[in-house]
């Protein structure tokens, strides 16, 4: 009872979010060549201390970029990241990384297997 109500609200966020979410993966590639970096080409993270972006949800995804954006979340690098892109670079960049395989086939949680 309680979850097909959470569904149903849930199906209808995604419906009024939906003309916002009409994203561009591919557009995002340029735009992701600087994030390439810190978060790996195939958004498994090169850096430490940077997280895996492969396979995240793509709303929280955008969730956390306008967050860095607006000073909501901080973070030295991702706030001066996040202030170069506009909200379609965010639904944009969002809906490439969504896309990306996480980890790679068999490898578990991948990144630190590959070397
Ligand atoms: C200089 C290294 C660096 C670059 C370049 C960089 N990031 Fe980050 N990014 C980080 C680090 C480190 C964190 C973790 C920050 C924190 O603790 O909040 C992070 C966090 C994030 C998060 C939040 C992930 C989560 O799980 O909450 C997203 C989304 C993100 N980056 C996207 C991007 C995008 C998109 C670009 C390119 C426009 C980019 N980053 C460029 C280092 C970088």
């Amino acid at each position: 009872m309680m979850a097909s109500v959470a569904a149903a609200a849930a199906s209808l966020l995604l419906a009024l979010s939906a003309p916002v979410l009409a994203a561009d993966p591919a557009a995002a590639k340029s735009k992701a060549a600087q994030c390439a970096a810190c978060h790996g080409a195939d958004g498994i993270a090169v850096l430490p201390d940077a997280p895996n972006l492969a396979g995240q949800n793509e709303v929280y995804l955008a969730k956390a970029l306008r967050d860095y954006r607006s000073g909501a979340r901080k973070h030295e690098q991702m706030t001066v990241m996040a202030k170069g892109l506009s909200d379609k670079d965010i639904e944009n960049l969002a809906a490439y990384y969504n896309r990306m395989p996480h980890g790679g086939e068999g490898s578990g949680d991948g990144a630190s297997k590959k070397k």
